[in-house]
């Protein structure tokens, strides 16, 4: 069985770009009220009293956009400075980066994941809301201040969406050659928005890859890296490329993580609605940290029956309400 020893943490639900595939524009959006938010002291209360005590080591800092936490940076060097954290990390858009990388990497962050669906402005434009050009333009230097700071893996999602980002495919692949950046193109998820793009959803990664082996050629022989994703490499090329194709080869069962969400919901699997835990509410009441370990205990050993085959979920026929930036992409 998976030791599970890394927790996502989403910091906030909210962000200050809209994509289709994750906020999608129709969606009406309960945002978590700020007194609902955990608080910094609280989520370290429960990382040294709770997670740590039971075995959590990695950790990743997610939204909505983590970066628009106020105070975000202190929270980093809080995170990175416990003795017991293995791994901390932090998944963005990157719009923000250009001003706040240098500080995140002197408070202790060393790998970043950052979106980035498309090299051309308009089609990144119209996946993040219709915000103009200079939205993409500051997304980039971000990422190229991230890679200047020295923030290694730099590793850049893409999330494929037929008929919107999908020829761009191989032309995002390049960005590997010349640089040590990690692309991975991730089968997009029908979630909370079962519907949003017709008939045909996403494209299975084996599709990618052949596209790219007949343009640039591919070193063959799949690595499984820690996370979802499956690594392969452009031949002499300095980046990787990952394919996370949870739709078409579904790695719930290699699953390592669980999920916290902005006000303090623990959730065993992004897809479980049901046997989620609410140790904000907890913590407030004054349970005892004792019982509150016991609680997150139980959820762990409950986690290999809990852990949902996506395909098979029911999210593919719309059962899923809630959005990408409420349960923590
Ligand atoms: P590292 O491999 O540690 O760098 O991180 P990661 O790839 O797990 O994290 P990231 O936040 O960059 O997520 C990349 C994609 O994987 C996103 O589309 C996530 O929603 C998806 N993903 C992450 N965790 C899970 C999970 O538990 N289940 C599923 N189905 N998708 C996940
Ligand atoms: N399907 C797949 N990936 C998604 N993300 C957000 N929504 C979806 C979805 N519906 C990705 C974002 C980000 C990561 C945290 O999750 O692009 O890179
Ligand atoms: Fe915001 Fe990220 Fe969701 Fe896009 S994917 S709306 S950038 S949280």
């Amino acid at each position: 069985m998976n030791q599970v020893d890394y927790l996502r943490i989403s910091l906030i639900d909210r962000c200050n770009f809209r994509c289709l595939y994750c906020m999608p524009e129709d969606a009406e959006l309960d945002y978590i009220l700020r007194q609902d938010l955990l608080r910094n002291e609280e989520l370290m209360t429960l990382l040294k009293e709770v997670f740590i005590p039971v075995g959590f080591r990695k950790f990743r800092l997610t939204g909505g956009e983590p970066l628009i936490r106020p105070d975000v940076v202190n929270l980093v060097h809080q995170i990175a400075t416990l003795k017991e954290t293995q791994d901390l990390s932090l998944t963005t858009n990157g719009y923000l980066l250009e001003n706040m990388a240098e500080d995140l990497y002197k408070a202790g962050l060393r790998r970043v994941n950052i979106s980035l669906d498309s090299l051309n402005w308009e089609t990144f434009d119209h996946i993040i809301g219709n915000h103009g050009r200079s939205r993409w333009e500051k997304t980039w230097r971000g990422i190229e201040q991230a890679y200047r700071v020295g923030f290694d893996p730099l590793k850049l999602n893409v999330v494929v969406i037929p008929g919107v980002n999908d020829h761009e495919v191989e032309d995002l692949a390049a960005l590997t050659i010349e640089r040590n950046w990690h692309v991975r193109f991730i089968e997009f998820m029908p979630i909370g928005n079962s519907n949003l793009f017709g008939d045909r959803q996403w494209i299975p990664s084996e599709e990618l890859r052949q596209r790219i082996r007949n343009k640039w050629g591919l070193e063959e022989g799949k690595v499984k890296g820690n996370g979802p994703a499956d690594i392969f490499q452009i031949r002499g090329a300095k980046g990787t490329l990952g394919f996370i194709s949870q739709m078409s080869e579904c790695f719930c069962d290699r699953c390592n993580r669980m999920r916290l969400s902005a006000d303090g919901w623990l959730r065993p699997c992004l897809l479980n609605e049901t046997s989620q835990i609410d140790l904000k509410t907890a913590l407030r009441n004054n349970i005892s940290l004792d019982e509150l370990r016991h609680k997150v205990q139980f959820l762990l050993q409950l986690k290999p029956e809990i852990n949902y085959k996506l395909r098979d979920s029911g999210t593919t026929t719309g059962t899923y309400t809630r959005t990408m930036s409420q349960i923590g992409g």
